[in-house]
């Protein structure tokens, strides 16, 4: 979980919640709900958008994610965040109970994307907005190429496709269009964005979010020969990035806004 909070949130998620949030426009005192909130990254800065007055519920699968963002100190005058344990597609919050809900980087997880989206749906208040983020596909964020190149490599297709489908596996702007006009939505908007990364610690920080992957257990399993074969490899299927040790390329992720109809 740490290789999570400590290497991608800072350089990867935090930015992109504040992308998130500023195509949502929260205002002070509005009730918000974040789906598959993680260790609290949008469900914090949010908090910190709808103030005092406002009231946040972040939920997530993982037990492990949620103690993570209960363990965080609360941002000044910031609203009071409740987090809850339950699944996307069976959301444990009472119907019209939010003004916003938002979703950074957790649909493509989702098993029923539509169920999950009728979830959300039920939770909004009639005029209610929407905020979902998911990745491109892993072709426009570079760095994730170069770590998916270099495990097909040493480790082979097989495994180079699993990570490949997590978080890059529902890159396609129609689908994710559709999923939300045929949910009942309107005002449905879909954006490509990109914004910058920086591995300052270079390919060896950036190998290791696989900590945080889909992967993470074949990896740790890897014998020293084929840890330092993986690491080689990385560090070649980087070079194009990398500049003095430092990498610095960037991500793509689909932003979808919508609204609940009045
Ligand atoms: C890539 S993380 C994103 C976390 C957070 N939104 C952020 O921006 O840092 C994906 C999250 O989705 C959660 N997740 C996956 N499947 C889920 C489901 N069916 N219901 C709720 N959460 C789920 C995982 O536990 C994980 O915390």
């Amino acid at each position: 979980m740490s290789f999570y909070d400590d290497i991608m949130v800072p350089r990867l998620f935090e930015p992109w919640a504040r992308l998130l949030l500023d195509k949502m426009h929260p205002e002070s005192g509005q009730a918000v709900l974040d789906v598959a909130c993680g260790p609290g990254t949008v469900t914090r800065l949010v908090a910190q958008s709808v103030g005092p007055s406002g009231r946040v519920t972040g939920c997530d699968l993982s037990p492990a994610m949620l103690d993570l963002a209960r363990s965080k100190d609360p941002i000044d005058a910031s609203a009071p965040i409740e987090y809850l344990k339950c699944s996307a597609d069976a959301l444990d919050v009472a119907d019209g109970s939010v003004d916003l809900v938002t979703c950074q980087q957790g649909l493509q997880f989702f098993p029923n994307r539509p169920l999950a989206l009728a979830e959300m749906r039920r939770a909004l208040r009639p005029g209610g907005k929407l905020g979902i983020a998911v990745w491109c596909r892993i072709d426009d964020c570079p760095p994730f190429l170069a770590l998916a190149n270099a495990l097909e490599e040493v480790l082979g297709s097989e495994v180079a496709a699993t990570y490949r489908g997590g978080p890059w596996g529902f890159g396609d702007a129609p689908a994710l269009a559709r999923l939300a006009n045929e949910g009942g939505f309107t005002d449905v908007d879909v954006h490509k964005y990109e914004l910058p990364v920086v591995f300052e610690g270079g390919p060896h920080q950036l190998q290791l979010t696989l900590g945080a992957a889909s992967v993470a257990t074949i990896v740790a399993q890897l014998s020293e020969a084929d840890q330092s074969a993986l690491s080689a490899a990385v560090e070649h299927a980087s070079r194009s990035i990398t500049k003095d040790g430092v990498i610095r390329s960037h991500a793509a992720s689909h932003i979808l806004t919508a609204v609940k109809d009045r």
